[in-house]
């Protein structure tokens, strides 16, 4: 069981009644979102062709590849937060984070909303597209010379010394408060399926590949579904790049850690260390399951959702967004699998739900991947 690259759960379905709880239980983020001018809710496309290839019922695709114009979900979550915090205290004029990505882009773009300042800490080995793509928000962006665990101890550091506000996706035991709002606000995409296949009194799908960075954006998931179906939830699996496994890691442990490969991946917005605490506490008693991919199945996704199989429609997925169709490929493809697979018990009757968090967020490295034949 130890090097297997899964592990299968026996979620209890508790969840912690905490701060957390009451944040999320009080949420408003749809009706926000929905003031905003940019807000559209994004499509859920079906992939029948691709559900017969694959011997399921039905694969639906929520694509978050154009949300906000930014390319990816993410600015569901910063903007929200950044709303409640100017609630609270709405003479702040410079908000801080760390990213890998997309939650670095987010949070400049929702201050820039606001005429307000932003900077950001990247990892190194950070791509310049993505780089740019925070820039191009108007924040002032430094790549740090560590990995992403440096870059948030620098945006800490940074944010302590100069009074800025830290605006993290990631939760510690002291710092819980702000990344809840940030959770709270990824519930709108979650709430935009309420009249299809989230509608009650079950869901119209049996189960969700969720992939995870920190987990926060996972959590908000399962907290949403363990809330609003109980018992009836769908089988939520974890899916993580193989060398930044870190809830894979924690389930095999039993307790919260750091993954122990060599954070080498291009899924770079799952490229994280230790989970969020808030995100543990969740996933630990929600989660059906965890598995763990190698970047070959990544691009493999990628290239079966651009190219798009018969008339099926074709979706735009980057590296960290196709992450949920790429754990179903793998758990369909490869008999590593075998016993998960089962488990979950996967038939023709099956019906699949994955969230494209992503769009082409680093157009040089998609163009790559699509042009390549698969080996
Ligand atoms: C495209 C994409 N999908 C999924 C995730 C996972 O979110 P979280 O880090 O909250 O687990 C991220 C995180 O950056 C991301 O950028």
């Amino acid at each position: 069981m130890e090097n297997t690259a899964y592990y299968i759960n026996e979620p209890s379905g508790e969840l912690p009644q905490d701060l957390t709880h009451q944040i999320f239980s009080s949420s408003d983020a749809r009706k926000f979102h929905s003031s905003l001018a940019q807000y559209k809710p994004s499509p859920l496309v079906e992939l029948k062709e691709a559900a017969k290839e694959l011997g399921v019922k039905s694969i639906f695709v929520k694509d978050e590849s154009r949300r906000f114009g930014l390319k990816a979900f993410k600015g569901l979550g910063a903007s929200y937060a950044i709303h409640r915090i100017l609630e609270e205290n709405p003479e702040i004029d410079i908000f801080c984070t760390a990213t890998d990505g997309n939650h670095g882009r987010a949070v400049a773009w929702s201050a820039r909303m606001l005429d307000k300042k932003a900077y950001v800490f990247m990892p190194a080995g950070s791509t310049t597209a993505r780089v740019e793509a925070i820039r191009n928000e108007g924040a002032e962006v430094e790549v740090v010379d560590g990995n992403y665990e440096a870059a948030c101890a620098r945006a800490k550091e940074m944010s302590d010394r100069n009074g800025w506000q830290l605006v993290q996706d990631t939760a510690t035991e002291d710092y819980e408060e702000i990344p809840a709002y940030i959770m709270a606000g990824y519930f709108t995409h979650f709430k935009e399926m309420e009249d299809s296949i989230h509608s009650l009194p079950e869901p119209g799908i049996d189960i969700v590949f969720l992939q995870a960075g920190v987990g926060s954006w996972p959590a908000a998931a399962a907290w949403y579904y363990q809330n609003r179906y109980g018992k009836n939830r769908p089988q939520l699996v974890i899916v993580e790049p193989a060398e930044a496994a870190g809830f894979l890691t924690s389930f095999k442990s039993g307790k919260r850690s750091s993954p122990s490969g060599n954070s080498k991946t291009m899924m770079a917005g799952l490229n994280c260390g230790i989970p969020s605490t808030t995100a543990w506490e969740i996933l630990r008693n929600t989660a059906t399951a965890s598995m763990a991919i190698e970047d070959s199945f990544m691009e493999q996704a990628i290239r079966m959702l651009h190219n798009g199989q018969g008339d099926d429609p074709r979706v735009e997925a980057g590296e960290s967004g196709a992450g949920g169709f790429a754990g179903f490929l793998a758990l369909i493809n490869d008999n590593r699998f075998a016993e998960l697979k089962e488990a979950l018990g996967i038939s023709a009757k099956t019906r699949v739900l994955v969230y494209n968090t992503e769009g082409a967020t680093d157009p040089q490295n998609f163009q790559k991947i699509i042009n390549q034949t698969p080996g």
